[in-house]
C-alpha cells in the first residue's frame, strides 16, 4: 500500500508492501530521498528513536507495522508464547520515544485487536495485526483530511501563516496536520504565504516543512526561530498553526521545542494561535501539561551542526525535544471533527465522547 503524498509531489512517509515495512529516511532530507525496508523490530525501534521516521502520527503508524515486522518470524510459536512475545515487543517499541502519545495509542490498539482473537493460531493473529495496522494507517490519512476540511476556512486571501517544526505530510501518512489546511487552501487557489521556522536543533522546519511545501508549490519562506517575533511585529503573520505530540485533557499541549515561544509571541501580537490535533494525539487520561513526559535528547544535537562542533567541548547542555504550551495561549484545536474552542476540557469531551474518532 502506498500513501497518497500531497499532490503526488512527495515520496510517501512509509509503505507496507510484500509483507515488509518501507520507511523514508527523513534524516537524509532534503539532500537525498532514501527509502529502506526495515529488517527487524530493533531496526524499527532505531528508526523511530533516531528520528529517521518522526512526527507523532507517522510514529504511530510505523510502530503498528513495526509490531507486524516483530511478530512475522514468530508465527510458528505456540499461541501462548506468541501472545507473550507480542506484549514484550509492543512494550519495546513503545520505549523508542516518550512524548508523542500516538506511539502508545497505536500499540494499545494493536494489542487489543490481537486480544480479541487471542484463541486463534498465531498465523491468524498475525493477519489480524496486519489488518489492524492497515486500518490505523488509513485512519491517519482520513484524520489529516478532516483537519484540512475544518481548518481551511482559517486561511483567507493574502494571509500569512506561520508554522513551527514539521507537522506536515512527512510527519503523517496523509497531508499532514498543521499543513492540511495549508494544502487544501493551496489546492483551492487561495493566495497566501507560509513562514516556516527552521526549528533548532534538528531543523525539521527547514529540512522538512520548507522542502515539502516548496515541492507542492506553496509560497513558503524559511526563517530562523529567532526571527518569528520580528516577522510577527511587522504584521506579516495573521495566523499560527502548529502540530502537537500530546494534548492533555485541559488543552495544555506538547510540541517541538520552541512552540511555547511562538505561542507567547502570537499572544503578544494578538495573532490567532491554532493547534492541529487529530484525535489520535488527544490524551484525555493526562489531566494537564505538567504530566506530559518530555523527551531529553543527546547533547551533540545542540553542540554540533552537520557533524561539526559549534560549541566548546564539554559545555553543559540542555536538549529537551519538546515544550508544553499552556491551554490559555491556544485559540483553538483543529480536529477532524471540527475546531474546538475554550473551555477545552468540556468541549473535547462533548466532541469526542460520542464514539468514533480515534480515541
Ligand atoms: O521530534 P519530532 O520531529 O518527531 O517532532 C515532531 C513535532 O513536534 C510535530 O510538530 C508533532 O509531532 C506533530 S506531527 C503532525
Amino acid at each position: 500500500m502506498v500513501s497518497p503524498a500531497p499532490f503526488d509531489a512527495l515520496p510517501a512517509t512509509l509503505a507496507w508492501q510484500q509483507e515488509g515495512l518501507y520507511l523514508l529516511d527523513q534524516t537524509r532530507l532534503p539532500q537525498a530521498i532514501v527509502v529502506e525496508r526495515v529488517s527487524g523490530v530493533e531496526d524499527v525501534w532505531r528508526w523511530i528513536h533516531e528520528l529517521r521516521v518522526r512526527g507523532a502520527p507517522a510514529i504511530g503508524v510505523a510502530a503498528a507495522y513495526g509490531l507486524c515486522v516483530a511478530m512475522q518470524p514468530l508465527r510458528h510459536f505456540s499461541t501462548q508464547d506468541f501472545q507473550s512475545q507480542l506484549v514484550q515487543q509492543a512494550s519495546f517499541l513503545d520505549s523508542a520515544r516518550p512524548t508523542a502519545v500516538n506511539l502508545s495509542w497505536s500499540l494499545k490498539r494493536m494489542l487489543a485487536a490481537a486480544q480479541r482473537s487471542a484463541t486463534q493460531d498465531p498465523e491468524a493473529v498475525y493477519e489480524v495485526l496486519v489488518a489492524q495496522a492497515m486500518k490505523i494507517h488509513a485512519e491517519d490519512q482520513a484524520l489529516c483530511a478532516g483537519i484540512g476540511a475544518h481548518g481551511v476556512s482559517l486561511i483567507t486571501p493574502g494571509c500569512g501563516v506561520l508554522t513551527h517544526c514539521n507537522a506536515g505530510a512527512l510527519a503523517t501518512t496523509g497531508i499532514g496536520t498543521a499543513t492540511a489546511p495549508i494544502y487544501m487552501a493551496h489546492q483551492q487557489g487561495i493566495p497566501f504565504r507560509v513562514f516556516a521556522d527552521e526549528t533548532r536543533p534538528l531543523l525539521q522546519g527547514s529540512r522538512l516543512t520548507a522542502f515539502e511545501l516548496q515541492r507542492a508549490g506553496v509560497d513558503v519562506t524559511l526563517i530562523t526561530d529567532s526571527m518569528a517575533a520580528s516577522i510577527m511585529s511587522q504584521g506579516l503573520v495573521n495566523l499560527v498553526i502548529v502540530g502537537t505530540d500530546r494534548v492533555a485533557a485541559n488543552g495544555d499541549f506538547a510540541n517541538k521545542i520552541g512552540t511555547l515561544s511562538v505561542a507567547i509571541a502570537a499572544r503578544y501580537f494578538g495573532i490567532p494561535f491554532y493547534v492541529a490535533c487529530p484525535s489520535s494525539t488527544l490524551d484525555l487520561l493526562t489531566a494537564n501539561g505538567s504530566d506530559i513526559v518530555i523527551e531529553e535528547r543527546q547533547d551533540h544535537e545542540v553542540t554540533h551542526l552537520a557533524g561539526q562542533p559549534t560549541a566548546p567541548a564539554d559545555i553543559k547542555v540542555r536538549n529537551p525535544a519538546f515544550d508544553v504550551t499552556p491551554h490559555d495561549l491556544v485559540t483553538g484545536f483543529i480536529t477532524e471533527r471540527g475546531i474546538v474552542e475554550q473551555p477545552f476540557d468540556q468541549n473535547f469531551t462533548t466532541l469526542f465522547s460520542s464514539g468514533g474518532g480515534a480515541l
